[in-house]
C-alpha cells in the first residue's frame, strides 16, 4: 500500500504534490519522492523517511519549478526503505518517470529479461521494471506503449506515468490498486485517494479495474486496457477531507476491519502453488536438513500478536506434531528459556519494533537460535534482524487496536504450519490441499462475516452500558475469545475476561450472575457438545449469552439468548472469520460509549519501551 499523486495544470506542481502526499501518508511513510518537468527536463527528488524529509530537500532555493509532476509516498514491499528504493523510478535514459502502488508479480522475470538486454537496475523494487519496460517497448506513442506494457505486467498496480517524449501529458493506469482522477479548470490530477486532491476539486472520476486515463491540463480521456474509450460519470465528493482520508468510514478501525478481505487476499498472493497443492515460501532460506531437525518451537509476541500466536501454536502442532510454546515476550525474555540448536523461535509483531519482542529476538539470536519474524513492516527492526521473515501484507494499520494485522498474522501462521508439514513430510501432509483451498475462500467469507455489522451495532446499543463481560470458547475458539476480550477492553474500557470454557467452573463461575454478558465462540465441531454444556452452566446462572456460531446451527439457537451467525468454514481456519464479529462488537461498544476509538486512552500503537 503506497500513495500516488499526479498534477498537470497551471499551478506550481511541487506545492500540489507535497500537499497531496501529506494527505496520503496514512498509506505509508517509508519514503517520499516527487518528479517535475522543469525546463524540458525532469527533476527528481526523493528521500527515505517521512514526507518532512522530502519537503526539506525541495525547500527555498532547492524548490523545483514546473507545472506537471508525479509524487509518491511509499510503504515498502519489495526492497527496504531507502533513497534508492523510493519512487518515482526511471529507466536508464530518464525518458520515463513513474510512480506505482501495488505489486508487479512477474518483476523478477522481467528484470532478468531487461538486464540481458543491457538495462541496469538501481533499486530493489518491483516498480523499476515498469520504467525500463516502457523504454524498451517504446513505439513512438505513449498511449500505445502503455497499453503494450500493461499486457506484459502481472499483479496489482496503480501507475502514474510521464515521459520526456510527450511533455504535457500524464497517464494513469489502474489494475486492482485504487486510483482516481480529479477534474479541475485548466488543471487535472491523479491520486490513490480522494483527500489528496480535495483542496483543489470535488469532481472526480473513480477509475475502474482495468481502466486508464490520459490527462492533459485541459482534458481527461479514459480507456480500457485494450485502448477502447470508456464513459465515466463525474462523482461529486460531498464528504469532508478528514472523512475522505478514512475512505468514508468514521474511524480508521472500522476501515481496517473492512479491509480484511483485501488484506487476507494480499497475504495469500503468490504463496500457494498454481495447482493449489503446496505452500510456496521463497522467502524462507533454511539450511538443508534444518526443517527435519526442529524439535521445539517457541512463539514469542505481545498483545494481539500473542493472541495470533495462540492460534498458530495449535495450527503448527496439529499439522507438524512439533511441540510449540507460545509466550508473551516480556515474560519469555527473563526466564532463561530452554533452547537448543534445534529450536525455532517465531516472533510475531505487526510493527516489528515492540521492545519486549525485539529483546526476545536478540536474546535468541545471541544463543545461536534461528529466528523467523512474522511482521507487517518491511525495513522494521524485526525484519532486519531475524534470520527469515514472513511479511503480512496488511497495509499500514493506523488504529491502535489491531484488526487486519491479526487476521493476516493468522493467515501467515496457517501457511507456515502447512509449509513446515510439507517440508517435513509430516503425518498430516495429506490435509494440506484441503486447508489451502479453505484459505483461498477466506477473503469471500470474511466479506460475508462483515455483513453481521448492522446486527452487532444494534446489539451494542443496548448492551454497552454493562461494565463486565466474559468470553468463552474451547481450543481455537478460546484463542479467539482472548482476542475478542482484549479488543473490548482496549477500546470500550469495559472489563472483559476470556476463559477456556471448561475452566470457568473452577472459580470464575462465581462471578456469573443475572444478566452478565457471556460471549461464547462455538465453531469447533469436536468440542461442540462440551462447549454447549458450559453455555448451559452460565445460562443456569441467568447470564445473557451471545453466541458466535456457524449459520444453520439450530441447536445453539435453543441454548442462548442471541446468535451472531458467521459463514461456515473449515473449523481449523475459523478464527479468521469468528474474530470479525468480535472486532465489530468492540468497535460499536466503543462508539456507543463515546470513546476515542482509534486512540484509546493510555495505549500506543507501537510500544518501544519495556
Ligand atoms: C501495543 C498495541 C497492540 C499490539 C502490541 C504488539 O500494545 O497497542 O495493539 O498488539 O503493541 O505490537 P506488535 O507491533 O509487536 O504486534
Amino acid at each position: 500500500m503506497c500513495g500516488i499523486v499526479g498534477y498537470i495544470g497551471n499551478k506550481q506542481a511541487q506545492d500540489v504534490l507535497l500537499h497531496g502526499l501529506s494527505k496520503l501518508e496514512y498509506r505509508g511513510y517509508d519514503s517520499a519522492g516527487i518528479a517535475i518537468f522543469d525546463n524540458g527536463g525532469v527533476e527528481l527528488k526523493k528521500s527515505v523517511g517521512r514526507l518532512a524529509n522530502l519537503a526539506e530537500l525541495v525547500d527555498g532555493p532547492d524548490r523545483i519549478h514546473g507545472s506537471q509532476g508525479i509524487g509518491h509516498t511509499r510503504w515498502a514491499t519489495h526492497g527496504r526503505p531507502s533513497d534508492a528504493n523510493a519512487h518515482p523510478h526511471q529507466d536508464n535514459q530518464g525518458n520515463f518517470t513513474i510512480v506505482h502502488n501495488g505489486i508487479i508479480e512477474n518483476y523478477m522475470q522481467l528484470r532478468d529479461e531487461l538486464t540481458a538486454k543491457g538495462h541496469t537496475f538501481l533499486s530493489e523494487t518491483d516498480t523499476e521494471v515498469v520504467a525500463h519496460l516502457l523504454d524498451d517497448m517504446w513505439t513512438g506513442d505513449l498511449f500505445d506503449t502503455v497499453l503494450a506494457v500493461a499486457k506484459r505486467i502481472h499483479g496489482a498496480y496503480a501507475l502514474g506515468i510521464m515521459t520526456k517524449h510527450e511533455p504535457g501529458k500524464l497517464i494513469a493506469v489502474r489494475k486492482q490498486s485504487p486510483l482516481i482522477v480529479g477534474l479541475g479548470e485548466g488543471e487535472n490530477f491523479i491520486a490513490s485517494d480522494i483527500p489528496a486532491i480535495l483542496e483543489y476539486t470535488r469532481n472526480v472520476y473513480i477509475l475502474d479495474d482495468g481502466e486508464m486515463a490520459v490527462l492533459t491540463a485541459d482534458k481527461v480521456e479514459t480507456f480500457d486496457l485494450e485502448g477502447n474509450p470508456t464513459t465515466k460519470e463525474v462523482y461529486e465528493v460531498t464528504w469532508s477531507a478528514s472523512a475522505a482520508e478514512k475512505g468514508g468510514y468514521e474511524h480508521f478501525m472500522l476501515k481496517e476491519i473492512h479491509e480484511q478481505p483485501r488484506a487476507i487476499r494480499d497475504t495469500l498472493t503468490g504463496r500457494i502453488s498454481e495447482d493449489g497443492q503446496k505452500v510456496v515460501f521463497d522467502e524462507i532460506a533454511w539450511p538443508a536438513g534444518y526443517a527435519e531437525k526442529i524439535d521445539r518451537i517457541h512463539i514469542v509476541a505481545c498483545g494481539t500478536s500473542w493472541h495470533a500466536g495462540m492460534v498458530g501454536k495449535q495450527a503448527i502442532e496439529r499439522l507438524t506434531r512439533i511441540p510449540v510454546d507460545c509466550e508473551v515476550a516480556s515474560e519469555y525474555r527473563y526466564r532463561e528459556p530452554i533452547v537448543s540448536e534445534n529450536t525455532l523461535i517465531i516472533v510475531i509483531t505487526q510493527s516489528g519494533e515492540t521492545a519486549d519482542t525485539m529483546a526476545a529476538l536478540r536474546e535468541a539470536k545471541e544463543q545461536g537460535v534461528r529466528v523467523l519474524a512474522i511482521t507487517n513492516v518491511v525495513g522494521s527492526s524485526a525484519a532486519r534482524e531475524a534470520d527469515d521473515v514472513i511479511f503480512t501484507w496488511a497495509g499500514p494499520e493506523i488504529s491502535v487496536a489491531s484488526t487486519k494485522a491479526y487476521t493476516t498474522q493468522l493467515i501467515s501462521l496457517y501457511l507456515f504450519a502447512a509449509w513446515l508439514a510439507q517440508e517435513r513430510n509430516a503425518a498430516h501432509v495429506s490435509e494440506i490441499p484441503n486447508i489451502l483451498s479453505g484459505l483461498k475462500q477466506l477473503p469471500e467469507l470474511a466479506d460475508m462475516a462483515l455483513q453481521t455489522a448492522p446486527s452487532i451495532e444494534a446489539f451494542a446499543k443496548n448492551w454497552a452500558e454493562k461494565e463486565h463481560a466474559f468470553f468463552i470458547g474451547r481450543g481455537m475458539d478460546y484463542a479467539v475469545s482472548m482476542e475478542g476480550s482484549l479488543k473490548l477492553k482496549e477500546i470500550s474500557y469495559m472489563h472483559a475476561e476470556a476463559y477456556a470454557a471448561g475452566e470457568l467452573k473452577h472459580g470464575t463461575l462465581a462471578l456469573i450472575v443475572e444478566d452478565i454478558p457471556v460471549i461464547a465462540v462455538v465453531t469447533q465441531e469436536q468440542l461442540y457438545d462440551k462447549t454447549l454444556s458450559n453455555i448451559k452452566e452460565v445460562k443456569a446462572r441467568d447470564a445473557f449469552v451471545l453466541a458466535v456460531a456457524f449459520e444453520g446451527d439450530e441447536e445453539i439457537k435453543k441454548s442462548v439468548d442471541q446468535v451472531i451467525a458467521i459463514p461456515r468454514v473449515n473449523p481449523f481456519l475459523s478464527p479468521v472469520i469468528s474474530v470479525i464479529p468480535l472486532q465489530l462488537l468492540a468497535y460499536y461498544a466503543s462508539v456507543v460509549r463515546g470513546n476515542d476509538v482509534d486512540n484509546p486512552r493510555n495505549l500506543a500503537k507501537s510500544v518501544t519501551v519495556e
